[in-house]
């Protein structure tokens, strides 16, 4: 029963590696930023405020698993908002258990404080990015596959302020857990960032 966390930047490509990982090892995956979107989505829907912590907390502890696989929550205004609402501790507090009760079971989880927060111990910590400039280039592509009509250097703008944000806030900032391995993504192929990280992984559990 592995668990393996992977951490990293906007659009760095780690949500498409830990199912790839996920795929490769026949293990469970989640996509703990979905958790974040859908407690953004319920407070927006609420005509609550996300930058409150009671109203982002009373709808963090209302989640369930069936409302994250809504597409809508793969847009550009709910990521922003979700890098809002995840800032307040009380809200992160409120999506804590669910998320070791699925690492429990052994599992690929994706996210900003997987490998520092939410799994310590877990069997592999990879800490994924690229550049800003291929991150936007790559987030654009999807939003255009979404019919969002941002221009890349808009993207670029929002990206940086979402790095920001999600990397200087007081509580679980994204950062690199201390035992993570790095993979730059810049420049590679979907196939070769899977190959770079089943071969670190390979290397760890067969230890
Ligand atoms: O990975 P994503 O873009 O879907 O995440 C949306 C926001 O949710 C991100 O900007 C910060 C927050 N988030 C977080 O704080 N901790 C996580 N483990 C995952 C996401």
């Amino acid at each position: 029963m592995s668990v393996i966390a992977i951490d990293g930047t906007f659009a760095s490509g780690k949500g498409t590696l830990g199912k790839g990982l996920a795929a490769h090892y026949g293990l469970p995956y989640l996509d703990t930023g979905k958790l974040y979107r859908a407690t953004a989505k319920r407070v927006l829907d609420a005509g609550g405020d996300v930058t409150s912590s009671v109203d982002g907390t009373l709808a963090a502890k209302a989640i369930t698993a069936d409302e994250l696989s809504d597409p809508i929550l793969k847009s550009g205004p709910i990521g922003a908002a979700a890098s809002k609402v995840s800032v307040h501790p009380d809200v992160r507090a409120a999506l804590f258990d669910f998320q070791r009760d699925f690492a429990a079971q052994g599992g690929v989880l994706d996210g900003r404080d997987i490998g520092t927060v939410i799994c310590p111990d877990a069997d592999v910590k990879l800490y994924v990015t690229a550049s800003p400039e291929e991150r936007a280039k790559r987030r654009h592509t999807e939003l255009t596959g979404y019919g969002e009509t941002l221009s890349i250097d808009d993207v670029l703008a929002q990206l940086i302020e979402r790095d920001t944000r999600d990397s200087t806030r007081a509580t679980a900032p994204l950062k690199p857990a201390e035992d993570a391995h790095m993979i730059d993504t810049t420049g590679m192929s979907i196939a070769q960032v899977l190959q770079t990280a089943v071969s670190i992984c390979d290397a760890v559990l067969t230890r």
